[in-house]
C-alpha cells in the first residue's frame, strides 16, 4: 500500500490490480480475471454479459445474498427461484430442468458455505439446454469441484473479497470469463463502457464510449491490500480448514436427534469459509442466545429471497421451496476465522455440547 502511494496511482488498473489478476489466474486456471470492487458488480457485468434482459428468466436458488437476484432484476429479466438440496444447501440440480421454460438464459450456481454445487451435473443440463452456467463463487475461493476450481467451470463466475470473506480488502471482488470474446467486452464495461484500456495501450488514438457500461474496477490502495492477502491464499484457506475440521470432528456425529452437520460431497473441496449447524427450528434461537451469554458471536442468515419484499415485483418461484424455507431458521454459523485457535473452538463446542446436554430428552448423543 506504501508503494500505490508512493507511484501515485490509486485509481484502477495499476500494477497491484495486474498483480491480483495474475494470483488468481494461476489459482484458478483461469485465463481470463477481471478484479471489480465487489462481487456484486462482478454478478451484475456478468449479466449485462448474459444479455438478458425484459421477459428472459435466470435460474437460481433462493438461498442467497440478494446480489445474486439484483444484478439480473437490473437488466429486467426475472430471476426464478428453485429450491436448494437438504444436505449441502445449494441449488438442487435434480429440480433445475422442471423451471427451465423456453424464455430461461441462465443458470446461476450459488456455492454456499465455499462447497460447490455439483457443477459436472449443472454444466450438463446447461449445456442441453443451450443456457449460461453462471457461478456465483462469492464464497468458494480456492474450493474445487472433482479437482477442478470452483469459477472455472461457468461461462462466467464471481468472487467476493467483502471483509466477510476468507481474502478480503474490505470491499473486493473479480470477475472470472471463460472465453476471449466475454472477456474483452467485459474489460470495456468495467470501465465505464469505453475503450480507455486499448488507449492506454496505444491502441487507439483517444477513447470513447462503445458499449453499455459500468464503473467497477478496484481502486489501487484496496488492491494492494487484496495482494497482501492473495499471496497467503493457500496458508490462509489450509488454517480455515483445519479449524473447520476440528469442529467437524467433535460435533459431526455427536449431537442430538434433529441436529446436523455440514455435508461435503465427495467430489468437493471446499475452502473452510463456514462451519455451521442446523438444529431444530424451535432451538435456533435459544442456542444462538446461549453462545451469546458465553461471549460467543454466532449468527444465522440468508432470508430466503422469494420470501423478500422485493421477490413480489421481481422474481419468481414456480415450484415448492421447502428447504429453502425451512432450513435458514435452523441454522447457526459458528465463529470461524483465520486466527480462531484450538482452545476458543473446544470453548464453542463445549457450549453447543452443554446446550445439547440440557435438553429434555434429548442428552443421549447419537454417536456415544
Ligand atoms: C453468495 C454471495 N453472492 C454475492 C455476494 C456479494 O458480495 P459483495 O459484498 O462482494 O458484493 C455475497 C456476499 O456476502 C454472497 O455471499
Amino acid at each position: 500500500m506504501q508503494e500505490v502511494l508512493r507511484s501515485g496511482q490509486l485509481s484502477a488498473g495499476g500494477l497491484s490490480t495486474a498483480a491480483c489478476e495474475g494470483l488468481m489466474r494461476q489459482h484458478t486456471g483461469s485465463a481470463h480475471v477481471l478484479l471489480t470492487h465487489s462481487c456484486t458488480a462482478a454478478l451484475e457485468l456478468a449479466a449485462i454479459l448474459s444479455e438478458v434482459g425484459p421477459g428472459d428468466e435466470v435460474i437460481l436458488p433462493s438461498f442467497t445474498f440478494p446480489s445474486t437476484a439484483n444484478a439480473f432484476v437490473l437488466r429486467g429479466a426475472t430471476p426464478t427461484f428453485v429450491d436448494i438440496r437438504p444436505d449441502t444447501l445449494n441449488l438442487d440440480e435434480t429440480l433445475v430442468e422442471a423451471a427451465i421454460t423456453p424464455r430461461t438464459r441462465a443458470i446461476v450456481a450459488v456455492h454456499y458455505a465455499g462447497v460447490p454445487c455439483d457443477l459436472e451435473a449443472l454444466s450438463a443440463i446447461a449445456h442441453r439446454h443451450g443456457l449460461l452456467l453462471i457461478e456465483d463463487a462469492a464464497q468458494a475461493y480456492l474450493s474445487s469441484w472433482q479437482g477442478r476450481a470452483a469459477g472455472t467451470w461457468g461461462d462466467l463466475a464471481t468472487f467476493s473479497f467483502h471483509g466477510t470473506k476468507n481474502l478480503s480488502c474490505g470491499e473486493g471482488g473479480a470477475l472470472l470469463c471463460n472465453s476471449a470474446s466475454l472477456a474483452r467486452r467485459a474489460v470495456t464495461l468495467r470501465d465505464k463502457g469505453t475503450d480507455r484500456q486499448a488507449f492506454l495501450v496505444g491502441q487507439v488514438p483517444r477513447y470513447s464510449w462503445i458499449d453499455c457500461g459500468t464503473s467497477a474496477a478496484i481502486g489501487e490502495l484496496a488492491a494492494a491490500c487484496l495482494r497482501a492477502q492473495l499471496e497467503e491464499a493457500e496458508h490462509i484457506t489450509a488454517r480455515r480448514v483445519a479449524a473447520w475440521v476440528r469442529y467437524d470432528a467433535a460435533l459431526c456425529g455427536s449431537l442430538p436427534k434433529g441436529f446436523q452437520t455440514p455435508v461435503v460431497p465427495a467430489a468437493a473441496r471446499h475452502n473452510g469459509h463456514l462451519y455451521y449447524l442446523l438444529v431444530p427450528a424451535e432451538l435456533r434461537d435459544a442456542l444462538l442466545r446461549h453462545l451469546a451469554q458465553a461471549g460467543i458471536e454466532a449468527c444465522s442468515h440468508y432470508e430466503p429471497l422469494h420470501t423478500a419484499r422485493a421477490a413480489a415485483r421481481f422474481a419468481s418461484a414456480p415450484g415448492p421451496m421447502l428447504q429453502s424455507e425451512s432450513l435458514p431458521a435452523r441454522l447457526v454459523r459458528l465463529p470461524l476465522w483465520c486466527g480462531i485457535s484450538d482452545v476458543e473452538i473446544d470453548q464453542v463446542v463445549a457450549e453447543v455440547r452443554t446446550f445439547a446436554e440440557r435438553l429434555p430428552g434429548r442428552a443421549r448423543a447419537l454417536g456415544a
